[in-house]
């Protein structure tokens, strides 16, 4: 039988609470406002995983500023895992030609969707493209890709809440936690595994 997911029992471990998240985004918001020291900047930010973060990021912010929104999925890799191969589910709904860019995403890991979202966003010729992550995993980077402002690093587990998914679900959860090893496997592979 499929077990129906309890979206707090699946957590195993709170990484991040509300507060800390709030503390953090207030702190790059201003630290955002004040590096591009009143200019205006075009937020583009990459669906849907960004979405709380964005949300909450672009109101921290005390700068004139455009938003824009893709959606990319990248195809190959297993549920919890990138493939590099990314697909453009949505684009840009404006030219962002001579304009401040700056991506918003949820969590790097490997890099290798971001990889590919920067070399497209250059060939649209920005004035400058700079890249705030929420969450940096950089244990399993396989590109190297420099971020040029980083929420929180964290270890290499697989975490979900405030936008993450498994899935599809989780993503409401208003922190950031670690889900429980039996979420993962089937109830076959569970009981094998003594979880
Ligand atoms: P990358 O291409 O390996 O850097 O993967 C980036 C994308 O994979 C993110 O935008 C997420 O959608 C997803 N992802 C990577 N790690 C996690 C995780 O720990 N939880 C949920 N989604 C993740």
């Amino acid at each position: 039988m499929t077990r129906a997911p309890d979206l707090h029992a699946d957590v195993g471990e709170i990484l991040l609470t509300e507060e800390q998240i709030a503390t953090r985004v207030a702190e790059l918001g201003r630290r955002i406002s004040e590096d591009y020291a009143g200019r205006p900047v075009t937020l583009v930010s990459v669906l849907k995983g960004s979405l709380p973060f964005m949300a909450d990021l672009m109101r921290a912010i005390d700068l004139p500023l455009r938003i824009d929104l893709m959606e990319v999925s990248s195809y190959g890799g297993g549920a919890t895992e990138s493939s590099g191969l990314v697909r453009i589910l949505k684009d840009l709904s404006a030219t962002i030609e001579r304009e401040d860019v700056l991506i918003v995403e949820d969590i790097i890991d490997t890099g290798l969707t971001l990889n590919y979202l920067v070399r497209y966003l250059r060939g649209k010729n920005p004035a400058t493209l700079r890249i705030c992550t929420l969450l940096d995993k950089p244990a399993r980077r396989l590109v190297e890709i420099p971020v040029d402002y980083i929420g929180f690093t964290i270890p290499d587990q697989f975490v979900v809440g405030y936008g993450l998914d498994y899935g599809e679900l989780y993503r409401n959860l208003r922190f950031v936690g670690v889900l429980r090893p039996e979420v993962y496997a089937g109830p076959a592979e569970a009981e094998v595994a003594g979880v």
